[in-house]
């Protein structure tokens, strides 16, 4: 029997290459589409089937994960085996300018996923994106039992969103689980997240069309790992009879300041000769220091990553040069798979 899953975020970073996943490993991807007045699907746009292709795989749908009711009916009429709950308001410093709206969107929504699934009656395993930003200042390295400190509106609210997965697999028995991913990148990444903002000013400047790249504090220290290798860890979650909570990470860490370095180094640039300080990227509140413990995700659904910070920062700039290079060749910009 082809198993159906339902992602919310399939649009974003990790939506689109979980869809690629599911639809490798034979699933029936259902997708969830905000409304918007442009075109908001450049990363599964390669992936697409239209309406009229015969024994379509990928289907997507119009809903916001702030309309309840519309969640139930779309899980009413799909009854999904899986679902992975991606959707978010995911930017942390863009929390402290929309800090009611991420609560919303990011926190609340996970709540009105869970109870979508109990009014629909859907037997559906629930996987919560949730996020190392809710250790927040709590020292490093963090697991599983490492307690929550959040520092950011987007922190409070995915820790909601956490115990609330946890409260509906104690309280109705829904197969949910939370995992706990720390950064993870790729050419894909929004462009203002800092990796890829770095990446995208190393092909411009090597292009010759920027000269200075500003960025806010460059002390903070990310575990960043490869975004594909990561929604692999999704899908083994929720393969495991058992529901539980898992952390997601390398294990490694490196400076804001580290990854500059790298990337710049892998266009031949010094790094020192073009970024700048700007406290306008300066957080009210930082989270200083994410480094992961692994060990249970290893253990336990026999996951590993294997790209690395400076293998990740070389693919990125590289899909950013490749990328750029399109453009100014006039060709049709392609997304790096
Ligand atoms: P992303 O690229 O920002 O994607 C977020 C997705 O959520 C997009 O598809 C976006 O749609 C959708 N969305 C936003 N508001 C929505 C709404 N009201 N209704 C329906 N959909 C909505 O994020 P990502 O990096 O793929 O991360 C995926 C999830 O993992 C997020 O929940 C994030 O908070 C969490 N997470 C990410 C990381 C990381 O390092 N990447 C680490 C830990 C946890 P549009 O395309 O229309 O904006
Ligand atoms: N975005 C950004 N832009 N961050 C900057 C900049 C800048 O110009 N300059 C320095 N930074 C620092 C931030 O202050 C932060 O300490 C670090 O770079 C990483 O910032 P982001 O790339 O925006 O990621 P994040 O760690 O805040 O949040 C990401 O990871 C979380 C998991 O830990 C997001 O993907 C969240 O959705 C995710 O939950």
């Amino acid at each position: 029997m082809r198993k159906t899953a339902l992602i919310t975020g399939v649009t974003g970073q990790d939506g689109s290459y979980l869809a690629e996943l599911l639809l490798g490993k034979g699933y029936t991807v259902h997708g969830i589409v905000r409304r918007s007045s442009t075109f908001n699907t450049e990363r599964i746009d390669h992936i697409y089937q239209g309406p009229q292709d015969a024994g379509r795989t990928f289907v997507l749908h119009h809903a916001d994960l702030t309309d309840g009711v519309a969640l139930v009916n779309l899980l009413r009429d799909l009854q999904p085996d899986e679902i992975y709950n991606l959707g978010a308001q995911s930017h942390v410093r863009v929390s402290f300018d929309a800090p009611l709206y991420t609560g919303d969107v990011t926190g609340l929504s996970a709540l009105r996923l869970l109870e979508a699934v109990r009014a629909s009656g859907t037997r559906a395993r629930v996987y919560q994106a949730s996020s190392s930003e809710m250790f927040g200042s709590a020292p490093p390295p963090q697991n599983e039992h490492t307690p929550f400190h959040p520092r950011s509106p987007y922190g409070c609210a995915k820790v909601f969103g956490y115990w609330a997965t946890v409260n509906y697999r104690e309280a109705y028995g829904i197969h949910a689980v939370n995992g706990i991913l720390f950064n993870h990148e790729s050419p894909r990444r929004g462009e203002t997240f800092v990796t890829r903002k770095i990446t995208r000013a190393v092909a411009r400047i090597k292009a010759g069309l920027q000269d200075r790249l500003y960025l806010g504090n460059l002390d903070a220290v990310r575990d960043w790992g490869y975004a594909p290798e990561y929604v692999e860890a999704m899908w083994r979650m929720l393969q495991r009879d058992e529901p539980d909570d898992y952390v997601v990470a390398t294990g490694e860490a490196a400076t804001v300041r580290q990854f500059a370095e790298i990337a710049f180094a892998h266009a031949d640039l010094d790094w020192t000769a073009h970024v700048r300080y700007d406290p306008k990227y300066e957080r009210p509140t930082e989270v200083d220091a994410l480094i992961g413990d692994p060990g249970k995700a290893r253990d336990l659904l026999g996951w590993q990553p294997r790209v690395r910070v400076a293998e990740l920062a070389g693919i990125m700039v590289e899909a950013d040069i490749r990328q750029l290079d399109d453009q100014l060749a006039g060709a049709t910009v392609r997304i790096d798979r």
